[in-house]
């Protein structure tokens, strides 16, 4: 696939020079924008670029999560050929920049103000050792519900605001004869609803005891127990065929009406945009009920990796540039389903589940109700968050129960370290 990008980027450079259009130099991005609204989302970039004549050779590797371009990404580096430009998550990004193999955006950063216009939780990732390893492109989050409005009016279901009445909800739907939850058997997938499921039972502080303290006691906890008595409880009501299903297909048997809920980061209200479909009138977005007020967040950053070409790095500092600017961010969040990297972007573009993403941002970032997703590289480590997958995955397919499930945490976790 890279072979055929690439030479049709050749072809489209040739053409340019035999035109006589000036054009700065190319940046191969490797990222997992592969679905219907990630492609749209992907175009604004590549469009944006195109404008300042940067050409785009492109590296796709499917996987919300990252797992799987990440390993991609490191069978480059190893092979000493390591791609422009690469969609990273958290402590992906430190991992990277502490192996020395990131570009330094100190520069453009200072330029452009970064400093004072990005969050300092999002910093937090996007510097390493005080300078800038990477430009975040977006904030999403994972603690959301998906909903089909016309389902939920048929069987009168109201909007749920507690687990209790979640449950309710979605054993209506089980009883109508329909599939209540929309689920795709992917690791990464399970982990998704767990940060919300997590939220749910002991909230923020819960939370950051045992996913970003990794206290021991807290993982084995009664709590982490019924957390997995919940997740076991999402399994109930998820229809046969969920194994191996894409989190993009899940999200489209709530848009046909095939499924009442789909527990996913926002990302896919992407897919309900794409197919044409309204928030609040085709479909509802709400909090992972009893989650209200708390955000488990993640953010899509472009990480440049070290080049010797000046014109390749020159090409490397407009895309960072053009990643952050504010009018950018804009037009990119609104189609991604997520939301400005930056706080002073104005959210009139924003469609009323993007408004209310943002405020709830800003109202978890002053509260400190802001916690870092687990499943999306925000908690921990690659290594640690991998082994919360195995375990999370193990218990939602039935492996073991969910006392066993804690156990094998605090077991797995430390392992991990
Ligand atoms: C990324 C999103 C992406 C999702 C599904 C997440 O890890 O942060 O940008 O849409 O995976 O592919």
């Amino acid at each position: 696939m890279r072979g055929y990008f690439g030479r049709k980027t050749a072809i489209v450079a040739a053409l340019l020079a035999s035109t006589g259009i000036a054009r700065a130099e190319d940046v191969e991005v490797l990222h997992w924008w592969t679905s219907g609204g990630e492609a749209s989302a992907l175009n604004v970039l590549k469009d944006d670029l195109a404008t300042k004549q940067i050409g785009w050779i492109d590296m796709p590797v499917a996987g919300g999560g990252g797992e799987a371009a990440m390993t991609t990404l490191r069978a480059r580096v190893t092979a000493g050929d390591a791609p422009t430009a690469v969609q990273m998550l958290g402590f992906d990004i430190q991992d990277w920049a502490a192996e020395g193999q990131l570009a330094n955006l100190d520069a453009v950063a200072a330029e452009e103000g970064w400093d004072a216009v990005v969050p300092v939780a999002l910093q937090a990732f996007s510097k390493y050792d005080g300078s800038w390893v990477a430009a975040p492109v977006n904030v999403h989050s994972t603690n959301w519900v998906w909903a089909n409005k016309a389902m939920m009016d048929e069987l009168g279901i109201a909007q749920p605001t507690n687990w209790d009445e979640f449950v309710a909800a979605m054993q209506k739907v089980k009883d109508s004869g329909k599939t209540a939850l929309a689920h795709g058997g992917q690791p990464w997938q399970e982990a998704t609803m767990f940060d919300g499921v997590v939220l749910s039972v002991g909230g923020v502080e819960f939370y950051r005891k045992a996913f970003i303290d990794l206290d021991p006691e807290a993982l084995g906890s009664d709590q982490m127990v019924e957390a997995f008595n919940r997740m076991a409880t999402l399994r109930s009501f998820v229809d046969e065929n969920f194994s191996g299903r894409d989190w993009n297909l899940a999200s489209a048997m709530v848009i046909n009406g095939d499924a009442a809920f789909q527990i996913m980061g926002d990302w896919a209200k992407g897919e309900f945009l794409k197919a044409g479909k309204v928030p609040g009138t085709d479909f509802l977005c709400f909090r992972v009920p009893g989650t209200q007020g708390d955000v488990s967040f993640n953010s899509d950053q472009f990480a440049m990796f070290a080049q010797t070409d000046p014109a390749a790095q020159a090409a490397q500092g407009e895309m960072a540039r053009a990643i952050m600017s504010p009018g950018f961010q804009s037009a990119f969040n609104v189609v991604k389903g997520s939301v400005p990297a930056r706080t002073d972007v104005p959210n009139d573009a924003f469609d009323a589940c993007g408004k209310q993403a943002m405020a709830e941002l800003a109202e978890a970032s002053a509260n400190g109700t802001l916690v870092g997703s687990i499943a999306h590289g925000h908690a921990n480590k690659a290594a640690v968050k991998n082994a919360i997958y195995d375990v999370v995955t193990a218990n939602f397919n039935g492996e073991y129960d969910a006392a066993t499930a804690a156990q094998n945490l605090v077991n797995a976790v430390e392992a991990a370290q």
